[in-house]
């Protein structure tokens, strides 16, 4: 085994030897200023039509793709394809793609995100008479709107008149004559909307609404007419640069932890950015947005429908009671047994800290709740994957009361275990910087790395 070490690159060899690589691809760091940073995604068309933590840029995709060299004949695999970032790129740039996402309302987003082929003259015609339609309600339209049905969250985010807009805006657009992907559209732009709109601090990552945040409301129909056509205008753009090739792009509604219906070996560039392990609950983000669209009306709910479909990796999937005995599975002990053990002693430390802690935040379980579960999704890939093809997977560390998981390093011995040939890690930037004054928080300093597994 070998170790090659700069500060910014690392690469780790299971063997010397190399038999094959399909894709040409020396083991190289990618240059740093080409791959953006997941602000981008919230300027560029199309990707900006709900603000999710992308994790990373556009920009990231279109310089592997370029990279690897990839074409029509290629496939692209994104296990966790949130909003669709991944997918919407390779539509673009004429590479086929599947993408896995198990958060139902994500999967439909990034669905709405990545269709294009509207009739253009239609939409057109379909915005401008619904525009009308919406844009000046009378007082009964507004007065009829029953908003008994909203939990509290959104009462406490909007002003009654401004909800009642809100709700005016979502019945006509289900009544409306549509077609389905038409409706599906304005009801995005609808829901892209409530954050826009909102009295609250509800911008990322916040959901709560909160006083320290709180901002001057918009009028729902105004910011509506702003989006609805923003979207359209980006339609236009992406449509003027889309090489039109016949390629697929699937959106699989999966949990990336069970087997999918792909072949094994016929993915030539998986790339992702995972949920990292720092207590994010992806679920809850996107509260404000399933309670107004109706698609679930409390925690419980959301728990059900949503929190326990995903990887764990935050403490409120944690159901302590369920656990009895050793938390970390036997198959990492197997893979990866020096893992196991630096785990194993991470783990005690935290089930130990928690009891001087106010909040007593399982973390343990989250951390060992996180390495048995993405076991599971590098398995998966790892099968699709053809020999000689690169997982690439944008992540971060993290210090769950102070103590430092370095989940790159991790994951990339755990692969070795699983038969992948190599990884390498290059060092994207710092992270954390702006919590550092906050004597609540610890001082170990993160990072977010490029962590690439050679199959
Ligand atoms: C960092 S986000 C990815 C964002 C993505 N790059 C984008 O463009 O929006 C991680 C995603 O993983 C999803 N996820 C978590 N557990 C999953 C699972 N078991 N299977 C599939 N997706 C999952 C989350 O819902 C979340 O959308």
């Amino acid at each position: 085994m070998s170790v090659r070490r700069t500060e910014e690159f690392v690469v780790r060899d299971a063997t010397q030897l190399y038999l094959f690589e399909p894709l040409q691809t020396p083991v190289k760091a990618l240059d740093i200023s080409r791959l953006g940073t997941f602000q981008d995604c919230l300027r560029a068309p199309v990707h900006r039509w709900f603000k999710y933590p992308a994790g990373f840029s556009y920009r990231l995709v279109e310089t592997l793709i370029d990279e690897f060299r990839l074409t029509q004949a290629h496939w692209i695999l994104d296990p966790f394809v949130g909003c669709g970032t991944v997918s919407v790129v390779a539509k673009q740039r004429g590479v086929n793609s599947v993408g896995l996402e198990a958060h139902p309302f994500v999967h439909w987003v990034a669905c709405v995100k990545c269709f294009w082929e509207f009739d253009m003259k239609r939409l057109h015609r379909k915005l401008v008479e619904l525009l009308a339609c919406v844009c000046f309600p009378s007082a009964h339209d507004l007065s009829q709107q029953d908003l008994t049905e909203f939990p509290n969250l959104l009462h406490k985010c909007f002003s009654e008149q401004n909800l009642r807009k809100l709700k005016f805006l979502r019945e006509t657009i289900m009544g409306f004559d549509l077609l389905p992907e038409e409706r599906d559209l304005f009801l995005l732009a609808l829901v892209d909307t409530l954050r826009t709109a909102t009295k609250a601090g509800a911008g990322w990552p916040y959901i709560a609404p909160s006083k320290y945040h709180e901002k001057q409301e918009r009028d729902a129909i105004e910011v509506f007419r702003e989006t609805a056509e923003m979207f359209y205008q980006d339609l236009v753009t992406i449509r003027t640069n889309w090489l039109k090739l016949p390629v697929t792009c699937d959106l699989l509604l999966h949990d990336a932890r069970q087997p999918y219906p792909l072949d094994e070996a016929s993915i030539d560039l998986a790339v992702t950015s995972p949920p990292y392990l720092n207590n994010y609950d992806y679920a809850d983000r996107t509260r404000l947005e399933l309670y107004f669209l109706g698609w679930a009306r409390s925690w419980r709910d959301i728990t059900e429908q949503i929190r326990d479909r995903l990887i764990v990796a935050a403490t409120t999937q944690v159901r302590r009671t369920e656990f009895d005995g050793e938390p970390l599975s036997d198959e990492l002990k197997l893979l990866a047994p020096a893992i196991y053990k630096e785990l194993r002693t991470k783990i005690t430390q935290l089930s130990q800290i928690r009891h001087s802690k106010g909040g007593k935040k399982s973390y343990d379980l989250m951390v060992a709740g996180y390495f048995n579960d993405i076991i599971q999704v590098l398995k998966q890939v790892y099968r699709v994957l053809k020999p000689g093809s690169p997982f690439v997977l944008v992540l971060g560390d993290s210090a769950p009361y102070g103590v430092h998981i370095p989940t790159d390093v991790y994951l990339g011995e755990i692969s070795l275990g699983l038969g992948f040939r190599r990884y390498t890690i290059q060092t994207l930037r710092k992270r954390g910087e702006k919590w550092r004054n906050n004597p609540q928080r610890h001082k170990v300093a993160l990072k977010e790395v490029l962590l690439t597994l050679w199959r």
